[in-house]
């Protein structure tokens, strides 16, 4: 299938730094928990904790499964966890890095799960965001790009299990 490509590499770049900037700038405690939301965070995450260094942020690092696609292009709606954190999360300042909000019920179920474990505080990051599709009732701290209602691939994204390796952000053209 041929894909077209919606936000380049050197954008997603300008973007990570700039929002490592305004991360920086929120007096979260430190050190940072990263907690990244797997799998389709995890070259997001890699970026962001790299830019976040060099805005001199000290970070510690977990991973959360969460499965609610299955392999199709519409959300189950089912939240499952595939594999929990191993940190203990009580007292920790965590940040939730997810790589698109869609319905919100990852990251909703992701940041349930750290209040329920006493995080000090608990923030979250989204690469993408798409309005206009929120099933619960959550918004995003700090939001990369806002798109339209496209299903994209790339930078992480799979369709399924395919294209998480490119480096831009692209979306299947159909037919
Ligand atoms: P939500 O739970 O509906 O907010 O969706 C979040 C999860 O669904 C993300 O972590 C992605 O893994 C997946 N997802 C949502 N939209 C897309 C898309 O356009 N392409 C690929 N994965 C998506
Ligand atoms: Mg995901």
């Amino acid at each position: 299938m041929p894909i077209k490509s919606l936000i380049s590499e050197q954008q997603i770049a300008d973007r990570i730094e700039s929002l490592a900037a305004e991360i920086a700038a929120v007096a979260i405690g430190k050190p940072i928990l990263m907690v990244a939301l797997l799998r389709g965070s995890f070259i997001f995450a890699a970026d962001l904790a790299r830019a976040l260094h060099r805005h001199g942020i000290e970070l510690e690092f977990d991973f959360l499964g969460l499965s609610s696609y299955g392999k199709g292009t519409r959300t189950s709606g089912d939240v499952k966890v595939t594999s929990d954190t191993r940190e203990p999360i009580e007292g920790r300042h965590v940040l939730v890095v997810d790589d698109i909000l869609e319905s919100g019920l990852s990251l909703i179920c992701a940041t349930g799960m750290m209040f329920e474990r006493h995080a000090a505080s608990v923030h979250t990051v989204v690469l993408l965001e798409k309005p206009g599709k929120r099933k619960a009732d959550i918004q995003a701290d700090f939001v990369g790009f806002t798109i339209e209602d496209h299903f994209v691939i790339g930078y992480g994204l799979d369709y399924a299990g395919k294209y998480r390796e490119l480096p831009f952000i692209g979306v299947l053209n159909e037919g």
